[in-house]
């Protein structure tokens, strides 16, 4: 669901470019963040948390929490609200990270 003529600004999207989640294309706009990118295409779960194993997604949507980091053309933890999509960019869910789950690393 892309929202490509916004009442009020006008047409938004234009220049089509294809992303791979998970190595599967999908259709997204230059000017979309990776992460609204990925909800238009119905992607919802950005990954599971370090320790607790639970589903992240979109939460904040400015850059303020760390809900929505996944792995963007190799680099780790990238905010994925705050970059805008490139043709051919590589995104992988960040996932569980079994080295935190000691009781060293707190709740
Ligand atoms: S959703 Fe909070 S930083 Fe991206």
């Amino acid at each position: 669901m892309h929202i490509k003529d916004h009442p009020v600004l006008g047409p938004q999207l234009q220049d089509p470019v294809t992303i791979y989640f998970n190595d599967q294309p999908y259709m997204a706009y230059k000017q979309q963040t990776v992460a609204a990118a990925l909800i238009a295409n119905g992607v919802k779960k950005f990954g599971l948390s370090r320790k607790l194993v639970q589903s992240r997604g979109l939460f904040c949507s400015r850059g303020r929490c760390c809900s929505c980091y996944m792995t963007v053309n190799g680099e780790d933890h990238v905010r994925t609200c705050m970059i805008r999509v490139e043709e051919g960019m590589e995104i992988y869910p960040n996932l569980e990270d079994p080295e935190v789950r000691g009781d060293g690393h707190g709740d």
